[in-house]
């Protein structure tokens, strides 16, 4: 069993029964997103990828946060007074794990909002596959009220997710929001109280754990892209990727299927996945 103990300064990694838990652990700081933390969460996304202990990813936050998104302090004023060209360096990192790598993760992702998330916040929140949060999770996008707007993919991330009149008051408000609120907005799947956090999300996690890992991949991939591709060239792209699933897929998890639910019929594939 893989551990990660104080491998990093501003994340934990717990891998439990196939759950990996990546906590962001700037508790005192509310978890806001610093350049070290972007640094160590893109070599956790990648150490993690090549965990076969590591199944699902739960990304969520020390404390009572989330996270309070990016760090005011080190990601913009100390930056700001800095060589130029590092910015650009320190930026890379931060959407290298925040969206680019978290996005398109060869493994199942799922954020779990336990508290406060903001502003940059948003953009790892929408890149995570999945999110469940708490009833009394606090989201909002503040950069309106300190003077900016918002950041890195936060308005790409919103106009995935969320419907462009609930999108742009919130953007332009800089009001908070609960998870239920979330919920209903398709900011996250669901919102459950904060008591019950933890548990919901291992379920959801133990579901996906029972998927054929490789088709899941296809999946997911294959959904994201879609939102970017004609029809046209969805057509090509989807099929392609169902026969990239299966010649990559080890478990051979295509014929299991038909097998169990045509000749054995010992599932129903409306009902429930096939016996791996
Ligand atoms: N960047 C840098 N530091 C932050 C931070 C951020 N985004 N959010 C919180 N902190 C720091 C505070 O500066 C404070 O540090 P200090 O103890 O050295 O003074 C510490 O975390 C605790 O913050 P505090 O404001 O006292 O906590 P709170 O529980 O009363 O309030 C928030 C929590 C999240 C409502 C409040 O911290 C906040 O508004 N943060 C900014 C959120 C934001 O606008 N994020 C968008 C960034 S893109």
């Amino acid at each position: 069993m893989s551990t990660y103990q104080d491998r990093w300064q501003t994340v934990k990694v717990e891998i439990d029964q196939g759950i990996a838990w990546v906590i962001l652990n700037r508790p005192e700081k509310r978890n806001a997103m610093s350049p070290t933390l972007n640094r160590e969460m893109v070599e956790v996304l990648e150490v993690l990828e090549q965990d076969p202990d590591a199944g699902v990813l739960v990304l969520t936050g020390a404390g009572e946060s989330w996270t309070a998104g990016m760090d005011l302090k080190e990601y913009f004023r100390e930056t700001d007074a800095g060589p130029e060209i590092l910015q650009e360096k320190i930026r890379r990192e931060a959407s290298q794990w925040q969206w680019r790598l978290l996005r398109m993760y060869t493994k199942p992702t799922i954020a779990m909002v336990n508290g406060w998330c903001f502003g940059g916040g948003f953009s790892p929140l929408v890149a995570c596959d999945l999110a469940i949060a708490a009833d009394e999770a606090t989201f909002g996008l503040s950069e309106i009220n300190w003077g900016i707007p918002p950041g890195n993919l936060v308005s790409k991330a919103m106009a995935d997710t969320v419907g462009h009149r609930a999108a742009l008051y919130y953007i332009m408000t800089g009001q908070t929001f609960d998870g239920r609120r979330a919920a209903e907005m398709g900011l996250v799947n669901q919102s459950v109280p904060l008591a019950q956090l933890k548990e919901v999300t291992a379920n959801l996690a133990r579901n996906l754990l029972e998927k054929n890992p490789v088709v899941l991949r296809a999946a997911k991939i294959g959904f994201k892209r879609s939102r970017e591709l004609t029809w046209e060239q969805n057509e090509d792209y989807l099929y392609a990727k169902l026969d990239q699933s299966r010649l990559l897929d080890p478990e051979g998890g295509r014929a299991q299927g038909m097998k169990q639910f045509l000749d054995d019929k010992s599932i129903k594939p409306g009902l429930q996945t096939y016996k791996r």
